[in-house]
């Protein structure tokens, strides 16, 4: 197998969406995290996944939390998703219009997203050094109707007008 950094810039010239998968496990703070690999999997059921990294600060929290809420930023939230990209546990405190999910209790929702997924997790899947998480799709959301934010070979873009 070639170099780490050649697989990386291949599976960089996918162009995805962006979101910021956010959690709270039962007497703990809320996280959140910025996450490429999200992706729809079933209608019937409806099932979506992503994957994070095992050495991720953010692994045991979601795993804990066994639910999660995709949030899917909109073009004009790049702050957030820098945010959210950051080693340290991100502070909530500085989002403001900050709710929490009311079909799955105090699970965090980020404010002026396009669109919204309440899950709970269903499968957890061994991924190398990733874990996959499955999950069903309690309820959903429309936000915005706004162009989204797209990354693509390690950049943020914007789709043209
Ligand atoms: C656009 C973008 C997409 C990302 N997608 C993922 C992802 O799907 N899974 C993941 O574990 N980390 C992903 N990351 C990395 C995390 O957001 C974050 O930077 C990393 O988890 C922070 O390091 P730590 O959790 O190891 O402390 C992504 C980062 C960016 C900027």
């Amino acid at each position: 197998m070639r170099e780490h950094r050649q697989l990386r810039d291949c599976l960089g010239r996918f162009a995805t969406g962006v979101t910021v998968m956010t959690c709270k496990p039962p007497g703990r703070a809320p996280n959140g995290i910025t996450v490429n690999s999200f992706s729809s999997v079933s209608l019937d059921p409806p099932l979506v996944l992503w994957s994070i990294a095992r050495d991720s600060r953010s692994t045991a929290a979601f795993l804990d939390a066994s639910a999660f809420v995709v949030n899917i930023l909109a073009e004009d939230q790049q702050a957030l998703s820098v945010h959210f990209a950051q080693s340290e546990r991100p502070d909530f405190d500085q989002i403001e219009n900050l709710r929490e999910s009311q079909v799955i209790e105090g699970q965090p929702v980020l404010p002026d997203c396009l669109a919204y997924l309440h899950c709970r997790t269903c499968v957890v899947h061994d991924g190398g050094d990733h874990h996959v998480l499955l999950g069903e799709v309690v309820e959903f959301e429309l936000g915005r109707d706004t162009k989204p934010l797209v990354y693509y070979r390690g950049h943020y873009i914007s789709l043209p007008e």
